[in-house]
């Protein structure tokens, strides 16, 4: 069957996954906004992707901080209360048989007051964002830029919310260090104008990456974490690196440097060349051996495609599995995939 390769299970660290089918981790809004904690209807609809037969479920953004939080009705992991509203949701998951990771999302500069308590926002340095707030519809406050004892202290948010996942039952984490948040403000030119050690050249720039990557792995594993980056950013849209082949370089010289197996390139677009003809995630198969996740408008047939030739381990879909909890079981029964309409799945936890 022209999907297979999608279903073949594989062991990757310590998870056995049923399938190579991931779910993307997605921003739903549904958490408890005064307390960041997560209820029945967001346990069940972890559950009913696990019992659809997703291998792997990287859960939405969930915030390691108060001041991480860039829309309404993100979860977090900075509580006690908050993970143990989360146990749920992994002991649902492991019930049928899933293996689920946390999603850990700081939004630095791209947030507002109002949002995370009438402080400033959080950014390497004092440059504001443009555009609006996702949900509150003000423009991005003016960030203040943090100094190196606020930044020991987000790394050790980082490693507290680490904490609070593996005793949430999660079964690892994955560092969202893409699409224009705060680490990968951290390590854009664009947004870090820093002279110290957390700025001025490209190492500097990833040093918090590599910060939080080394914290974290400490606490959860190296096995069993994964980090999330990408040239795309949320706030920027057509952003390109100046020198892709390099930037990845020097990502991929990190990521070995502090020992991590798994890696997610994030784009939008799977089959959209980024040099030399190549796609991202092609780029990153040239030179890393670990396991790579695929994500980026991902079809049942492009992905398949993909894990055959080699080219990823495991391949993510956001959308689809969103608008299907069904998703798995119809492309086993080869039925036609639900299409993913905005208006329509957005608005409830399927
Ligand atoms: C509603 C929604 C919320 C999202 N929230 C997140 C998020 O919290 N963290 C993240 O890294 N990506 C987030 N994304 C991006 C997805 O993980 C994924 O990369 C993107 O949707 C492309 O995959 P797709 O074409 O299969 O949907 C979100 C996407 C959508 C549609």
């Amino acid at each position: 069957m022209e999907n297979q390769a999608l279903l073949q299970n594989i062991n990757i660290g310590p998870w056995k996954l049923r399938s190579r089918i991931t779910m993307a981790p997605m921003t739903r809004g549904f958490a408890n906004d005064v307390t960041g904690t997560v209820g029945e209807e967001v346990v069940t609809y972890y559950r009913r992707r696990a019992r659809d037969g997703v291998g792997l479920i990287i859960t939405e953004g969930i915030t390691p901080s108060p001041q991480g939080k860039g829309t309404f009705g993100v979860p977090g992991l900075y509580t006690k209360e908050q993970a143990d509203s989360w146990r749920k949701v992994t002991e649902a998951v492991h019930e049928e048989g899933g293996t689920i990771i946390a999603q850990l999302w700081h939004v630095g500069r791209l947030t507002h007051p109002d949002l995370i308590g009438g402080l400033a926002p959080q950014a390497p340095s004092a440059i504001q964002a443009e555009g609006l707030v996702h949900k509150l519809r003000k423009p991005f406050a003016m960030p203040a830029a943090m100094t190196t004892d606020e930044i020991r202290e987000l790394v050790s948010q980082y490693t507290l919310a680490a904490k609070h996942a593996m005793e949430a039952g999660f079964d690892g984490v994955e560092i969202h260090g893409a699409h224009g948040y705060i680490i990968d403000q951290f390590a854009s030119p664009i947004t870090n104008s820093r002279i110290d050690n957390y700025g001025k050249d490209r190492e500097g720039r990833l040093r918090l990456m590599k910060e939080v990557l080394s914290a974290v792995g400490e606490v959860v594993g190296m096995d069993r974490l994964s980090i999330r980056f990408s040239e795309l950013k949320d706030d920027q849209t057509g952003y390109r690196w100046q020198e892709p082949e390099r930037e990845l370089d020097a990502y991929l010289y990190l990521f070995r440097e502090v020992g991590l197996g798994i890696i997610h390139p994030s784009t939008n677009s799977f089959i959209t060349p980024v040099a030399g003809g190549l796609s991202l995630h092609e780029l990153v198969r040239q030179r890393w051996n670990g396991a790579v996740i695929g994500v980026g408008g991902l079809t049942p047939s492009s992905a398949s495609d993909a894990i055959v030739a080699g080219v990823i381990d495991l391949a993510a879909f956001g959308k689809p599995l969103l608008a299907d909890p069904d998703f798995v079981q119809r492309l086993r029964t080869g039925q036609p995939q639900i299409p993913y309409e905005p208006t329509l799945h957005l608005k409830h936890l399927l």
